[in-house]
């Protein structure tokens, strides 16, 4: 298998405050989510089943997926209501306005 590597995945004013957006850095479906200046990169695809949680609702961190209203923490990826189900999480930097997600 092959190292994670710092991929670019968006220019960060294509990211205002308390929104999100879909990225796909090397192909993965990521959904990118700024809150409070804070940026969280989560799967695009919930775990129940993989419908895409950029058409999701954000309720503070935490998302809902559009299909069937499971929640997860954008933080830590937890699903609301079994914690030890989860979403992928991806380590994010941004270096000269420029956002790079680990994968
Ligand atoms: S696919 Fe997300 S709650 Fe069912």
């Amino acid at each position: 298998m092959s190292e994670a590597s710092w991929v670019f995945a968006i220019e960060e004013d294509q990211l205002p405050n308390n929104s999100m957006q879909a990225v796909f850095p090397k192909g993965l479906p990521i959904l990118l989510i700024k809150r409070e200046g804070k940026i969280c990169a989560v799967s695009n695809k919930c775990a129940h089943m993989a419908c895409t949680l950029a058409g999701g609702y954000l309720e503070g961190y935490t998302i809902k997926c559009p299909c069937h209203d499971w929640r997860f923490d954008i933080r830590t990826g937890e699903f609301l209501t079994a914690k030890e189900i989860r979403i992928p999480t991806y380590e994010l930097r941004v270096l000269e306005k420029k956002v790079f997600v680990k994968v």
